[in-house]
């Protein structure tokens, strides 16, 4: 599976993601995540990253190509991987094709995963995350058994500083105006699955793995 997830923020990109990774065997690769993790180690790519991300805005298109093409880069991304996150932009998705038909390994599926606007404002700012692990959590939807310690690693588990309602609205406008094009971008190719983002964690999990079924290549079934 070489798969793309798009959709807005909030749409459960991530928790899906860590779940279908473990079905298929391939890595996931979260711009988002690599990105935390720069800030975190306070690179020079982390610093120029932090102001454009606390602002709720996209990190320049040549910054996470670079970072995208060098994972992609990895051996363990041979037999596939899972996107989250990339690409954001027509210019990324262009980027992304570029590197993967040097590698003769084209897309197998974009899943889009649609949700009402209101719920992804109450899921982000209702979301909290593991400083340690990553694992993602919800106040009311799926919170940690013990509050603010992770289930799976005992790490703390905090809200990110770019969940609150004001610049969770600002990430939508982003998505809608630099974002959703990819949606007929990638319509057009034919590789693209809608899938409903609406129901439970499990509910979604299950269209997801239909979505992504490995007889799907090239947008159609085999
Ligand atoms: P990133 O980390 O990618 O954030 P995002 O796309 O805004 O997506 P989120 O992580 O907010 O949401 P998600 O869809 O993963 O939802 P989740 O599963 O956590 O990017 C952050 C920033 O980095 C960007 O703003 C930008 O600055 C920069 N960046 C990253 N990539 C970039 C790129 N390619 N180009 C330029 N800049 C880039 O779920 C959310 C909550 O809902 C959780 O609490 C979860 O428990 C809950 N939930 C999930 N599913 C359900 C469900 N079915 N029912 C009820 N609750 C649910």
């Amino acid at each position: 599976m070489r798969a793309v997830f798009l959709g807005p923020p909030g749409a459960g990109k991530g928790t899906q993601a860590k779940r279908l990774v473990q079905v298929r065997g391939v890595p996931h690769l979260s711009t988002g995540d690599m990105l935390r993790a720069a800030r975190a180690s306070g690179t020079p790519l982390g610093e120029q990253a932090r102001a454009v991300m606390d602002a709720g805005e996209l990190v320049p298109d040549a910054v996470v190509d670079a970072l995208v093409e060098e994972r992609l880069r990895q051996p363990d991304t041979r037999d596939g991987f899972l996107l989250d996150g990339y690409p954001r932009t027509i210019n990324q998705a262009l980027a992304l094709s570029r590197v993967l038909a040097k590698r003769l390994t084209p897309l197998t599926a974009v899943v889009l995963i649609e949700v009402d606007e209101e719920a992804l404002v109450a899921r982000i700012t209702g979301r909290r995350s593991c400083t340690q692990c990553g694992a993602v959590y919800h106040v009311k939807a799926s919170p940690p058994a013990i509050e603010g310690i992770c289930d799976l690693c005992g790490g703390r588990v905090e809200q990110r500083v770019d969940d609150n309602e004001a610049l969770v609205r600002e990430r939508l406008r982003v998505y809608h105006e630099s974002t959703e094009a990819l949606v007929d971008h990638y319509g057009a190719q034919g590789h693209l699955r809608r899938v409903n983002g609406n129901g439970s964690i499990d509910e979604v999990a299950e269209a997801i793995l239909e979505a992504t079924a490995p007889e799907d290549v090239g947008g159609e079934r085999a």
